[in-house]
C-alpha cells in the first residue's frame, strides 16, 4: 500500500511521433505507443479513448458509464501542421506527438510539453492549469472542498484498517469511495474531466507539481470524457447523464434513521421505538448492525436474541419505523453452513490466479466472497438477499465492508471470473458490483417498488444502485467540519444520495457536538446517527432535555422539510443536479471559490451550521444564553432568516451567533418550500395536502412541484404530474397561480400557500388549474411562521 504517491513524470516515456490514420491517431516513441481516438458522445460530452501497446488487457472493464453512451460516434483525425485535430460537436481536440489541447465551451486546457506519456501500462496526462483557480469532484475527500493543490489516490479503501492510528484525521487518502472525476474552475467556465479506468489512478492537482492537472492510470487503458459547461451546473448535469442518476428512494429513507454497532437484543429494538416516541422525535428506521447475525454468518440471525426478527419488524412497521440490516460481502467459510455450501458448488466465490477460492479473514474469521462481477453470483446472491430480506421483513440493506474489506488478508490475490482476471480491474468495483447484485434482490421482491440500499464504498456509476455513506468518521469537531466538503464534493461527483454518520461513528461523541451535527447535516439528503461499539452511547436523548430538545428541532424541520427534500429528489434525478451544492453552484464570484462552512439545499435554501464548540471559536452571551458565533455570505439578494424571523438583505458577510438550538437557516427570496404540517408519527406522512411557504419579497417566488405516487416506479415511465407554482404579492394581494399538467391525477394535492415576511398581505388570489378563489389571508397565512417553525419543528 502506498499512499498517493504517484509516478515521477520524469519516469514516464514521451512519443516522438505521431501519425495520423482514418479513425484514429497513433503516437510513439522510445518505449511507449499509444493509439487515440475521439468520439461524440451526446451533446457536450466527447471521448478520447487511449490504447497503450503495453496493457496486457485492453478491454474496458468499466461499468461507470451508461450502456447506451458507451459505443458513441467516431470522430476521424485530420492532419493540421503536425498536429491530429478531432473536431467534434461538443468541442475541438488537438494531438501532437507528446501534447494534447482542448477546447469545450470556452475552456481550453493544454498539457505542459512532454505531458502525454507511458510508463508500462501507466498513463500520464499532465495538464498545465495556471489560469485554474478551482477544482472540484474528485469523489469523496476528506479536507476543503477546493482540491487544488491537493491530490486524489482513486484507490476504494476500508480507511480504518489502514489508518489504523490516524482515522480521526481530516487528510486521510484514499477514501472508501474512488471516482476518477475533476471538475476544472477558470474564472466563471467550468470544464469536467471524467477519466473511466476501474483500476488505481491518482489526480493531483498542483500539490506535486503546482501549476499543474496530473492524470495517472496505474494500469489498464483509459476512456477520457470530457464534459462541457460553460457553468457548473452543465458539467455536472453532463456527468450525471453520463454515469446515471439516483433513482427515486422511497420517502421513509429521507427521514432520520437510528443505528448503533452493538443494538444486540429484540428488546433493545422495541425500546428505541418506545424511546424515539417518549421523546416525540420521528425515526423512520432502525439498522441492525453485525450483532444481529448468528457468529457474524450472513443471511442469519441469531435465534436467541431475536427469536422472531418477522414479527419484530412487522410490529416496527406498523408504527411506521423501517428496519435495514447490514450485509457484508464475506461469507464465513464453513462447510455446512448453507450460504457457504451452495455458493461453493455454484462457483461463486473470488478465486486465486491458481483457482483456490481467495480467502479472507474478516468479521466471521475465513471468509469467501462472492463475484459479484458474474452473473450467476449476482442472481445467486439476489436469490439469498431477496430471501432473508422477505423472510425477516426487513425494508432496505446495507452493504458494508465491500471496499473490499479482507481484513488480515491481502486483496491483491482475489481475482475476478474464476481468477481470470487480475484484482485491480475490479477492485474499485467490487461494491459496486454487491450494489448491483442487491438491486437485483430487491427487483425480485417488488419489480415495481423502490429499493434502499446504503453502500460504504462506491465508484463511478453506483449511483444508479445505492447511496452512499462516508464511512467511519470520528467523534470530533474536525471531522464535523470536514463532512460538509467531503458531501458536497461527493453530490458533485454524481452520488447526491449521501451523508455522514451524525455525531460521529468512532470515539465518544458530546452534547454539544452531537446537537451541532445533526443541525449540521439533519438537511443532508442522507440523515443517519450511528456510533460504533463501545463508544458513548448517542441516541438524542443522551445528553440531557437541552440538547435533547435542539435536536429534536433539527430532526422535526427535517420531517417538516421532506417534501422539499423529496423534491430535490425528483430533479435529481430528471436533471442531475445535486441535493445539496456548494454556493459555486449558483453564484458567481471569487468569495464562492473556497466556501465550504455553509451550503444550499436545492437553489432555494441556505444552511450556515456552527461548527465549533465552546471554547473553540467566537462567541457570545446574550440574555444569559451561551451563543456560538460565525460568519455567514448572503449572497445578493433578500433572504428570510426562518430562525429570527426577518428580511435581510445580501451581497454581504454577516456575523451569526446561534445558541445551542439554533440552525442559521435563510430562504432567498423567490423562494418556495414544500412543507409538511400534519402530525409527525415516524415515516407515516401523508403528503396530500402540502403547505408551500413562499418567500416574495423582491422576486417572482417560483417552483415545479412534482406530483407522483412516491412509491412505485411509475414515475420512471412517465407517469407524474407537474405543478407549476408561482407566487407575488401586489399591492396587499397575494397572487398565486397554480397549474398542474403531465401523466398524472390533477388535484390530487391541496396546496395551501403561506406567505413568509410580508404584513401588507391581507388577500389570497388563489387559481388552481384556471379555477381562481379570492379570500382572506388568515392571520397564520401571513405572519412569519417561524414560530410555527418552533413549534411544530
Ligand atoms: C464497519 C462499518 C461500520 C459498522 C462496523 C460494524 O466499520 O463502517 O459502520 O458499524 O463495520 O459492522
Amino acid at each position: 500500500m502506498f499512499f498517493g504517491q504517484k509516478i515521477h513524470p520524469l519516469n514516464f516515456d514521451v512519443p516522438d511521433t505521431l501519425i495520423v490514420e482514418s479513425d484514429k491517431v497513433e503516437l510513439a516513441g522510445p518505449g511507449v505507443r499509444l493509439g487515440v481516438r475521439a468520439a461524440d458522445v451526446f451533446p457536450g460530452c466527447l471521448r478520447l479513448r487511449f490504447a497503450n501497446a503495453a496493457v496486457t488487457d485492453p478491454r474496458q472493464h468499466s461499468d461507470a458509464v451508461l450502456p447506451d453512451w458507451r459505443a458513441g460516434r467516431p470522430v476521424a483525425p485530420r492532419l493540421e501542421a503536425e498536429t491530429a485535430v478531432f473536431v467534434a460537436e461538443a468541442g475541438r481536440i488537438e494531438l501532437g506527438a507528446a501534447t494534447l489541447r482542448l477546447e469545450l465551451a470556452g475552456f481550453a486546457l493544454t498539457t505542459v510539453a512532454a505531458g502525454v506519456g507511458a510508463c508500462g501500462e501507466a498513463l500520464l496526462l499532465d495538464f498545465a492549469i495556471a489560469a485554474v483557480d478551482g477544482c472540484y469532484g474528485f469523489g469523496e475527500r476528506t479536507k476543503r472542498l477546493n482540491k487544488l493543490g491537493d491530490s486524489a489516490d482513486c484507490l476504494t479503501v476500508d480507511v480504518v484498517a489502514v489508518f489504523r492510528h490516524t482515522y480521526a484525521r481530516d487528510d486521510y487518502d484514499p477514501t472508501y469511495v474512488a471516482i476518477p472525476f475533476a471538475i476544472l474552475k477558470n474564472g466563471e467556465r467550468f470544464l469536467g474531466l471524467f477519466f473511466d479506468n476501474p483500476g488505481r489512478a491518482i489526480l493531483d492537482a498542483g500539490k506535486f507539481q503546482p501549476g499543474e492537472f496530473g492524470y495517472q492510470a496505474l494500469g489498464g487503458n483509459t476512456d477520457l470524457y470530457l464534459l462541457a459547461g460553460p457553468s457548473l451546473p452543465e458539467v455536472v448535469r453532463r456527468y450525471a447523464a453520463l454515469t446515471g442518476r439516483a433513482p427515486l428512494p422511497p420517502l421513509w429513507a429521507l427521514g432520520y434513521h437510528q443505528c448503533r454497532w452493538g443494538y444486540q437484543y429484540e428488546a433493545e429494538f422495541r425500546e428505541l421505538a418506545a424511546q424515539f416516541a417518549a421523546a416525540d422525535i420521528p425515526v423512520s428506521a432502525l439498522w441492525y448492525d453485525i450483532d444481529y447475525m448468528d457468529d457474524n454468518r450472513l443471511f442469519t440471525w441469531d435465534q436467541v436474541d431475536f427469536p422472531d426478527p418477522a414479527a419484530l419488524n412487522r410490529d416496527l412497521k406498523a408504527v411506521g419505523i423501517r428496519a435495514v440490516t447490514i450485509v457484508d460481502p464475506g461469507v464465513k467459510r464453513e462447510p455446512g453452513y448453507a450460504v457457504y455450501d451452495s455458493g461453493r458448488q455454484q462457483r461463486v466465490f473470488c478465486q486465486t490466479a491458481s483457482g483456490r477460492e481467495y480467502v479472507g479473514k474478516v468479521w466471521p474469521g475465513d471468509t469467501v466472497f462472492p463475484d459479484f462481477t458474474l452473473e450467476t453470483t449476482r442472481a445467486w446472491w439476489a436469490g439469498w438477499l431477496a430471501g432473508f430480506l422477505r423472510a425477516s421483513a426487513v425494508d432496505g440493506a446495507w452493504l458494508d465492508m465491500n471496499d473490499p474489506a479482507t481484513g488480515y488478508s491481502r486483496t491483491q490475490e482475489m481475482r475476478f471470473q474464476h481468477g481470470a482476471i487480475p484484482h485491480d480491474r475490479y477492485h474499485n468495483q467490487y461494491a459496486h458490483y454487491m450494489a448491483m447484485a442487491s438491486r437485483q434482490a430487491c427487483d425480485q421482491l417488488d419489480p415495481n417498488g423502490r429499493p434502499f440500499l446504503l453502500t460504504r464504498s462506491a465508484c463511478a456509476g453506483t449511483q444508479r444502485y445505492s447511496a452512499v455513506w462516508t464511512g467511519d468518521n470520528a467523534s470530533t469537531w474536525k471531522h464535523l467540519r470536514m463532512a460538509l466538503p467531503c458531501s458536497l464534493n461527493l453530490s458533485l461527483s454524481g452520488v447526491a444520495f449521501n451523508g455522514p454518520d451524525a455525531g460521529g461513528f468512532m470515539d465518544d461523541t458530546n452534547a454539544e457536538l452531537l446537537t451541532r451535527w445533526h443541525q449540521a447535516c439533519g438537511l443532508f439528503p442522507f440523515f443517519r446517527n450511528h456510533s460504533a461499539k463501545h463508544s458513548r452511547f448517542q441516541e438524542p436523548w443522551q445528553f440531557g432535555p437541552g440538547p435533547l430538545a435542539a435536536i429534536r428541532g433539527a430532526i422535526r424541520t427535517r420531517y417538516r422539510l421532506l417534501p422539499y427534500l423529496y423534491q430535490c429528489f425528483f430533479a435529481h434525478w430528471r436533471e442531475g443536479d445535486p441535493i445539496i451544492r456548494p454556493l459555486l453552484y449558483h453564484y458567481a464570484g471569487p468569495e464562492y471559490v473556497h466556501l465550504d462552512d455553509q451550503y444550499l439545499v436545492g437553489d432555494a435554501l441556505l444552511v450556515a451550521p456552527i461548527l465549533h464548540g465552546e471554547g473553540q471559536g467566537p462567541e457570545i452571551v446574550r440574555n444569559g444564553v451561551k451563543m456560538q458565533e460565525r460568519s455567514v455570505l448572503l449572497p445578493p439578494g433578500w433572504w428570510f432568516d426562518l430562525n429570527r424571523g426577518e428580511w435581510v438583505e445580501g451581497g454581504r458577510v454577516i456575523p451569526y451567533a446561534a445558541a445551542l438550538d439554533e440552525l442559521p437557516l435563510f430562504a432567498r427570496d423567490g423562494a418556495v418550500l414544500p412543507y409538511y404540517a400534519g402530525p409527525l408519527r415516524n415515516s407515516f406522512m401523508d403528503l396530500s395536502a402540502i403547505e408551500l411557504h413562499l418567500f416574495c419579497r423582491e422576486r417572482l417566488a417560483q417552483f415545479s412541484y412534482f406530483l407522483d405516487d412516491r412509491e412505485t416506479r411509475r414515475y420512471a415511465t412517465g407517469a407524474y404530474g407537474i405543478a407549476r407554482i408561482a407566487a407575488e404579492i401586489q399591492g396587499e394581494r397575494l397572487r398565486v397561480v397554480i397549474a398542474e399538467s403531465g401523466d398524472y391525477p390533477t388535484n390530487t394535492v391541496s396546496f395551501t400557500p403561506v406567505v413568509y415576511g410580508c404584513p401588507e398581505a391581507r388577500e389570497l388570489e388563489l387559481t388552481v388549474n384556471g379555477r381562481a378563489t379570492i379570500r382572506p389571508l388568515h392571520a397564520e397565512q401571513r405572519e412569519w411562521l417561524c414560530r410555527k417553525w418552533a413549534v411544530l419543528a
